[in-house]
């Protein structure tokens, strides 16, 4: 009963009171807006670009603060727009360049805002809350909402439209709500920012000159629903083109190229929308069956045909055949991919088989242009994630540009496509906007356009309903179209947990141990988390425990890492021409504009697409093919592909002798080990037997896999796994050995770091706080006699572990030529190690330093170190030996066989150099404000705990990489180097 106590009239009075304006009307999700249709038919996305009339370029722009302010008459014809500022389309106005120009042109503006600027926010709306404390969807503020006006001529050519053609004027993406005139007739209006908007402007356009006028709302009711944790940046960001479909044309097509039972025989359906009853003839190229010209059945050409001896589309096989539909003049090529998704016995299927996802979520992100992103750019990510062993990518959050999915087509990634909705501000209690009937409407609108414009792309094979924006009635209905519409792909939807509208579990940040709960207790739905390891800054610690389990259980099958570029602005450091920053919340605009600060920064690459050193780690155990100790003292090679054997990959064996390679051996017949399958490998005695110099020696196996040929993603000879392992240390211990002569170093117990962004985000300085110091109560007896440092410590064991058990000391600037036998060559943690193989590394503390963390903090750490070496130029300096007992040494080789992840190696040592001191490091904001010493700070220790990368947000480090015993000790030599001497050598 209580349903009824607020009738029908009575609501449709309250939406009629909030919905005077266009803006403010979730229920009006266009005017005048052809049907969305699939990017094949649109000549510009199917190789035929040549056939649009492009209006990207310079346009005539100005801009007012609000709605109120808008100019009445800007899109006449005869409007005087000669003071405009010219602003290239596509672009995001707010962009520091543009407002920049803007403010330049100040005296021009007649719109007269010059100060409008990016903003950042996460959870919450980019807009101020009302009066009372809330936000009321769908009002928007009325004195701070800009509006961009934009205007320019184009050409049509005289034979456009003679013919009775349909000329077609297409917005990519236009954030967020846009009006279109065109020779001064108001033609329409469109809303979701990123799928097509199109219009027939046939009646609105004339041969010859033509004046296009378009206003863009910052923002609109749209925005209730674009509540995405990212840069909240408005304007004519992608491609806007016209285009002319003949008379009689294909207006849409579907294509689903699937495969039967056995997966081997192709199976096509295609359906083409006809307009005026045209004859359509469909074929498919490269292949031998004959398909002939397609029945006409009510204003549908429809097609279903088999195909023998297919070659399958997958990430590992990107096969695409090419389908061509022809209608008159009318030419569509699609290429297509045979492959089927299914979820069966709780398991996650791609033709037929139980894929692994190795994942990351991608924002569209360009340092400078923001929003906009280049087709170089796209193919650059898709290199450098294939080039990685990423496999799968989820377009968080929001259907990104069509040839995105193209080019994923055709290099071959997954890829779950999502719906542009996140209303995450408004939280997921009764106020979500997944339970407002007022945003159904738009729920459905966005969710059809994504399905309509992307469904063709054997690339997708799942789509999300989208992200963090509750769960309710709204979902059920997005949910059940695409299940009616689309049979052929899983559907998956975070905030429907293990309910109705997902059919797979795809939490975030879930831990390892609650997977493995969930996998152990008979799931009905794979566990595919949609984020996961969250890699802000100095961050992806403990990444091996999630893909130790998910290799383990067959419920689970991956995961989508968060995520994959930092969202830095590239922008001049203030007073400095010349130099730049990655900018982030809160570096624009006004004091008090709503920003999250650097939480858009989360990435394993950089904005300009460095990897942090963290990819070591996720390339890794991400790799597909895996050496294992077998039973019998022999390797077990194993391809973790599921569709290709190993004839892609040459493989190498190599003896590594103190770091340093020292004899390889060719592997062979790796063609032969078939999708999952394995090959043993036996050492060669000769690979057994060699010489070695005298004294403390480590020997090691490293397993090598390159690319034998050029791919289109990389070079012949790219690393595409590897691993490693401990065979043997000979000789005794080096406690013993000579010392040189005491050298000027005054090495001080160290316990501190300077915080990182996960230790940030959990509040470690309040615990661990205690630590910048020796703790009173704590024993911290540091010596230094004949060349050896001895640190003992002993805490009682209430007390909470040190970051750090370690000496720090400065040594002059002129040694910063590093050498060092340990893991590299990069950053490497206690929790993030398993990417980073043990060798001989050169380096220098000025390469050292990680300046791509864009919040600074702890970086450029070395673990497992055997010795580590600071010289001048002329080669005098510095060496540090660790010092491993016989005990260390018995434990080293038990520790071999299998050999045991995320351990620091016994006897070894730790080391950190840097130019900045650690409380600078602790208190910048921006890596530009730091002050470079001169001179150099030096860390020699036990250790300091892993760096976490659950999340960012209150997950500590692991309990197994920090030190939570009471009594540590760390010993090592200080050697005197001279021009000549061999580290390695004085080591032994
Ligand atoms: C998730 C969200 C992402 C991002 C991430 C934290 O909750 O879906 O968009 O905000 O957390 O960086």
């Amino acid at each position: 009963m209580l349903k009824n106590l607020f009738p029908l009239p009575f609501l449709f009075v309250a939406v009629a009171a909030f919905a005077q304006n266009d803006w403010e009307n979730p229920q009006l999700t266009g005017v005048n807006t052809l049907p969305p249709r699939s990017s094949a038919v649109v000549p510009f996305y199917n190789g035929n670009e040549k056939d649009c009339i492009m209006l990207n370029g310079e346009w005539k722009f100005d801009l007012v603060k609000k709605p109120a302010d808008r100019i009445a008459d800007f899109a006449k014809t005869d409007y005087d727009d000669s003071k405009w500022l010219n602003l290239p389309v596509p672009s995001n106005w707010h962009l520091p360049k543009f407002i920049g120009q803007l403010k330049e042109h100040a005296p021009n503006n007649l719109g007269g805002l010059v100060d409008d600027y990016p903003i950042y926010t996460n959870v919450q709306y980019p807009f101020p809350k009302e009066a009372d404390g809330k936000w009321h969807p769908p009002q928007l503020p009325l004195d701070y909402n800009p509006v961009g006006m934009y205007r320019r001529d184009f050409e049509l050519p005289a034979e456009y439209g003679l013919n009775g053609e349909t000329i077609i004027l297409h917005f990519a993406g236009v954030e967020s709500m846009f009006y279109v005139w065109v020779n001064g007739e108001k033609v329409g209006m469109g809303k979701d920012s990123r799928t097509a908007v199109e219009f027939d402007i046939t009646k609105y356009v004339k041969p010859g000159k033509n004046k296009i006028a378009v206003e863009v709302f910052r923002w609109s009711d749209g925005s209730w629903l674009e509540c995405q944790d990212f840069w909240r940046l408005s304007g004519i960001y992608r491609d806007v083109f016209i285009y002319a479909l003949p008379e009689k044309h294909i207006s849409d097509v579907t294509v689903i190229a699937g495969l039967d039972e056995n997966y081997k025989t192709g199976k096509i359906w295609v359906v083409a929308k006809i307009v005026k009853g045209t004859p359509v003839k469909i074929e498919c190229n490269g292949m031998s069956a004959d398909y002939g010209t397609a029945n006409l059945e009510n204003e549908t050409a429809y097609m279903e045909v088999y195909v023998n001896n297919i070659k399958p589309w997958t990430a590992e096989t990107p096969n695409l055949y090419s389908l061509t539909l022809t209608a008159g003049s009318q030419k569509i090529t699609i290429p297509i991919g045979f492959r089927t998704t299914e979820i069966e016995n709780g398991q996650l299927l791609v033709n037929g088989k139980p894929i692994l996802i190795k994942g990351v979520n991608r924002h569209e992100h360009d340092p400078i242009t923001g929003h906009t992103v280049s087709v170089e750019s796209m193919i650059a990510d898709i290199k450098l994630m294939k080039q990685n062993n990423i496999n799968a990518v989820r377009t968080s959050h929001y259907p990104n540009d069509p040839r995105w999915y193209a080019l994923c087509d055709k290099y071959g990634l997954y890829v779950i496509d999502e719906a542009n909705i996140e209303s995450h501000g408004m939280g997921y209690g009764n106020e979500s906007l997944a339970k407002n009937p007022l945003f159904a409407e738009a729920h459905l609108d966005r969710t059809k356009r994504m399905y309509e414009r992307d469904k063709n792309h054997p690339s997708i094979i799942i789509w999300s309903l989208g992200n963090e924006a509750g769960d309710g009635a709204n979902f059920n209905a997005t949910y059940d179209y695409l299940k009616k519409a689309d049979p052929t792909r899983p559907v998956h939807y975070e905030q429907a947990k293990q309910g109705r509208n997902t059919d797979i579990f795809c939490p975030m940040y879930m831990r390892v141990g609650e997977m493995i709960k969930y996998a152990e207790g008979n799931p009905t739905k794979p566990l595919i988390q949609c984020e996961y390891s969250h890699a802000m800054g100095n961050s992806n610690g403990d990444f091996f425990k999630y893909w130790d389990a998910i290799r383990k259980y067959p419920a689970l099958q991956g995961g989508f890492i968060w995520d994959w570029v930092d969202q830095g602005l590239m922008t001049d450091v203030p007073g400095k021409s010349g130099e730049t920053y990655w900018a982030y919340g809160g570096d624009f605009g006004p004091a008090g504009v709503p920003s999250d600060g650097n939480f858009c920064c989360n990435g394993l690459v950089s904005a300009d697409r460095i990897p942090h050193p963290g990819m070591n780690e996720v390339k890794k155990e991400y790799q597909n093919i895996w050496v294992e100790r077998d039973e019998n003292g022999g390797f077990k090679i194993r391809n973790e592909n599921f569709f290709v054997p190993l004839d892609y990959v040459e493989g190498v064996f190599e003896r590594i002798i103190d770091g340093q390679p020292a004899g390889s051996f060719q592997l062979t017949d790796l063609e032969k080990i078939g999708p999952l399958g394995t090959q043993s490998f036996f050492v060669p005695i000769g690979m057994q037997s060699f010489s070695m110099p005298a004294g403390h020696v480590e020997v090691q196996w490293l397993f090598r896999f390159t690319l034998k040929e050029d791919t289109p993603w990389g070079p012949k000879g790219h690393v595409v796994a590897w691993e490693q392992f401990p065979y043997r240390v000979y000789g005794n211990s080096v406690i013993d050995r000579e010392h040189s002569p005491r050298l000027s170093i005054t090495p001080q117990p160290d316990f501190w770091r300077a915080p990182t962004n996960n230790d940030k985000g959990s509040k470690f300085a309040n615990r661990h706080g205690i630590w910048r110091t020796t703790p009173e109560g704590v024993k911290a007896d540091l010596s230094f006699e004949n060349g050896i440092v001895k640190l003992d410590f002993e805490k009682s064991a209430d007390m909470i572990d040190p970051p750090r058990i370690g000496t720090r000391f400065t040594i002059p600037i002129e040694y910063d030529q590093v050498e060092y036998y340990g893991r590299g060559p990069d950053e490497n943690y206690w929790d993030r190690k398993e990417g980073s193989p043990v060798g001989r590394y050169k380096t220098t503390v000025d390469e050292m330093f990680v300046k791509d963390y864009v919040d600074p903090g702890e970086n450029g750490y070395r673990t497992d170190v055997r010795w580590v070496a600071f010289r001048n130029k002329e080669g005098n300096g510095f060496l540090f030996c660790s010092m491993p007992t016989a005990d260390d040494i018995r434990a080293r080789a038990a520790d071999a066989s299998p050999p045991v992840k995320g351990k620091l190696t016994p006897g070894t040592i730790a080391f950190g150099a840097t130019r900045f001191s650690r409380e600078d490091l602790e208190k910048s904001a921006h890596p530009y404000q730091l002050t470079v010493k001169n001179e150099i700070e030096v860390n020699i220790d036990l250790g300091q705990m892993g760096v976490g990368g659950d999340n960012s947000w209150g997950a500590q480090t692991h309990d197994e990489f920090r030190f939570k015993g009471t009594k540590y000790s760390l010993q090592y030599r200080v050697v005197a180097l001279k021009p000549g001497d061999d580290p390695a050598a004085l080591a032994r």
